[in-house]
């Protein structure tokens, strides 16, 4: 499963990638908003700091809900660095617009899925990637993971080559159970991917060997 990392924030994207297991970034208006990031242009030039950092695809999402509009857009984010992926947001403009750059050979990442409908829909209009939510659907009472389960059920159906990308992870359990139902990738946080080394009896354990190895050497 790949690890992608769910920031915008250059110096945690800069930490995942220098631990050796990033495999790209994705990114959302909010994200980067939280970084202060505002205006066409410093935008452009945000994205193509990433991609300088990260080896893998990085998502970029179109603010645009009309079809002519999200072309434009699209085109102008993909022309950035050949690691952009074209984010999407799960409209029909939208899947459209998925048909469109799937014709072109740009990657795209269909984003806003929350049923297995969706992801059928994303996966026909040759999305490269979707984005089942599954933390928000948690946040509603909702088995997110069942979600991922079905997804990849109706995809190995037909052989759709649309990688599933469970997003919206929140936690080291999310990572574990998507790798466990196959998810093509998770994307998440630094915090989630960290937990997911870290045990107790570890720290113990080295502390007993270091503290052996000390009273042995002197
Ligand atoms: C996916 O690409 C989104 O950026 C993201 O995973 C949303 O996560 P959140 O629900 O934690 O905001």
């Amino acid at each position: 499963m790949k690890f992608f990392i769910d920031t915008a924030n250059l110096a945690q994207i800069k930490e995942a990638q220098d631990l050796g297991v990033l495999d790209g970034v994705t990114t959302n208006p909010s994200l980067m908003a939280k970084e202060g990031i505002s205006g066409a242009e410093n935008v452009k030039a945000h994205y193509k700091a990433i991609c300088d950092i990260v080896d893998g695809d990085v998502s970029a999402e179109v603010i645009a809900t009309e079809y002519e509009a999200m072309i434009k857009e699209g085109e102008e984010l993909a022309a950035i660095d050949s690691k952009i992926v074209v984010k999407i947001p799960m409209i029909k403009d939208g899947v459209k617009a998925l048909r469109y750059f799937s014709n072109k050979g740009i990657k795209t990442n269909c984003t806003l899925i929350f049923s297995a409908g969706q992801a059928l829909m994303a996966a026909k209009a040759g999305a490269t990637y979707v984005s089942p939510f599954i933390g928000r659907l948690d946040d509603v009472s909702t088995d997110g993971l069942a979600l991922i389960e079905s997804i990849r059920v109706i995809f190995d159906n037909y052989d759709f080559g649309t990688e599933i990308l469970a997003a919206s992870v929140r936690h080291p359990m999310h990572i574990i159970e998507c790798a466990q139902i196959g998810a093509d990738v998770m994307t998440g946080p630094l915090s989630a991917m960290e937990a997911l080394l870290k045990h107790p009896l570890t720290d113990i354990g080295l502390a007993k060997f270091l503290e052996d190895h000390a009273k042995a050497n002197g």
